[in-house]
């Protein structure tokens, strides 16, 4: 998995990975910073990587090294919860299709950074979260599942979020779990 924030989906996975019932297991937690998420990881003793843009002269070298510590580890599936940083092409091709992302809003609404933001400013009365496979544009890869949710009026982005993060969570439970008993067949959903 890959984060760069607080890890609340990460801890979500984390908890479900440490049944034996459930069929996934976090291999590594990489992140772009010393993320306060990475901690989650440490509890459950799965090795952590920081990879920073800042240490490199473009986005492709710092990519190729993030890659590089992901493959050491070998995944079935990198999953991008909360990792706010636009990936090259490069890097999504390598590891396509078994690339997905989580992210705040029912896609191809309100894709970007701001997603619950936007959407409060747009005056939806409806947002959601959507997991979708990473393709070489920004939130615009093939949707694999989505949930919805009304937005309340007068709700803040933060009390949103926190909402929107509930259902988040469970939805990626779900998802990494139809996808490691291949009930979702992520190479279905790839055009790359
Ligand atoms: C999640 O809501 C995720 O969808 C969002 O960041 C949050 C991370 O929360 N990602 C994006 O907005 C990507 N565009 P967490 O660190 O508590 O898991």
């Amino acid at each position: 998995m890959l984060i760069s924030g607080g890890g609340s989906n990460l801890r979500a996975l984390l908890d479900a990975a440490d049944s034996p019932l459930y069929p996934a297991r976090i291999l590594a937690v990489g992140a772009d910073n010393p993320a306060d998420g990475l901690t989650h990881a440490e509890f459950y003793g799965v090795p952590t990587f920081v990879v920073s843009p800042a240490n490199f002269d473009s986005r492709e070298a710092w990519a190729e090294v993030l890659l590089d510590n992901i493959n050491f580890f070998k995944p079935d599936l990198v999953v991008l919860a909360g990792f706010m940083r636009i990936l090259p092409s490069e890097f999504v091709r390598a590891l396509s299709p078994n690339l997905i992302n989580t992210h705040p809003s029912l896609l191809p609404l309100f894709p970007g950074a701001h997603a619950v933001h936007d959407a409060i400013t747009a005056g939806a009365t409806e947002t959601g979260v959507t997991i979708h496979v990473v393709d070489e544009g920004v939130d615009t890869g093939p949707h694999i599942a989505q949930r919805s949710l009304q937005i309340l009026p007068g709700e803040s982005p933060g009390d949103l979020h926190e909402r929107i993060k509930v259902v988040e969570r469970d939805l990626l439970i779900e998802t990494v779990l139809a996808i490691a008993e291949n009930k979702i067949t992520l190479s279905q959903f790839s055009k790359l």
